[in-house]
């Protein structure tokens, strides 16, 4: 585990220190380092499900079609956006909902980031693992992240959680937030298939609070052909598998070609 990242107790926030097996507090709350390398820090009254997060074959699915490189624009934009927005040379990231660390360990080689990646999926983290054995994978909530106040400098929250009170805790004053959210044409194609009628929805990025600045808010958009076997990935991935009717799978799983739009919001949240 980097020694760069102030770790905290889950049950009773005082700083965990570790060796490479193990994380105690002084309160002897302590939390072994799981084999693959990561450490679980979500208390059971945090879990709110026997397995929370996203499920095994959704994170695989994921793994499979990220590694295809078809949303590897939406990772240089972020990764252009923290290059730009942060001044030291080493930032310490902290990439909440991290999915099984994709973006995270890009962040890692493409912005000399030491990266900590957190999500409330345990497989996710443990796929994790073999993605950076520099980056911390940590099984922990976005909404009580066991790191220490004012002691990172980004947040990054990839389609992923905003929770601006947790987030300002742990940056340090003038570190920033980075954040992808969908736009309302993003895999509107796909949708198409799968509805009978798709309402345009004026997505936008939720309100900035009292403890940030927006510095900047850009929408891009691309277009990108899928492949039978990578539009079914994307299906698998997205909540839309829980939505879809048989007979418009069956229509899917028939078409060999999509073309897909991706559009999504890069924002930027300066913390005062
Ligand atoms: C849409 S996925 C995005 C994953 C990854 N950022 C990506 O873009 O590939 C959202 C992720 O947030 C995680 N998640 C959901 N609720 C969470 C919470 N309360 N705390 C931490 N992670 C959470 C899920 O397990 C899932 O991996």
């Amino acid at each position: 585990m980097n020694d760069r990242v102030m770790l905290i107790c889950p049950l009773c926030g005082q700083p965990l220190k570790g060796t490479e097996k193990s994380f105690v507090c002084k309160n002897h709350h302590s939390f072994d380092v799981a084999r693959q390398g990561y450490l679980h820090l979500l208390p059971v009254q945090n879990k709110h499900s026997l397995s929370p997060g996203d499920a095994k074959e959704m994170l695989a699915a994921r793994r499979r079609f990220l590694d295809t490189g078809k949303y590897r624009p939406i990772c240089q934009s972020v990764c252009e956006a923290v290059r730009h927005y942060t001044s030291v040379p080493n930032p310490l990231l902290v990439d909440i909902g991290c999915g099984e660390g994709y973006y995270t360990a890009a962040f890692e080689r493409e912005c000399g980031a030491d990266c900590v990646g957190i999500d409330i999926a345990k497989d996710g983290v443990r796929m994790s693992c073999a993605r950076s054995k520099q980056a911390a994978w940590i099984v922990a909530t976005a909404s009580h992240i066991p790191v220490a106040d004012h002691s990172v400098d980004v947040v990054t929250a990839m389609f992923s959680l905003l929770l601006q009170e947790e987030y300002a805790r742990i940056l340090k004053k003038g570190g920033c937030v980075v954040e992808v959210t969908v736009g309302s044409q993003h895999l509107i194609e796909l949708k198409e298939i799968i509805y009978d009628e798709v309402f345009e929805q004026h997505k936008h990025p939720e309100k900035c609070g009292k403890h940030f600045i927006e510095t900047e808010c850009v929408r891009h958009t691309y277009t990108t052909v899928l492949n039978n076997a990578q539009l079914k990935d994307l299906l698998l991935m997205t909540p839309h598998f829980w939505r879809i009717h048989q007979e418009r799978r069956a229509m899917l799983e028939q078409t060999d070609r999509l073309e897909l739009t991706v559009d999504y919001w890069v924002r930027v949240l300066r913390a005062v």
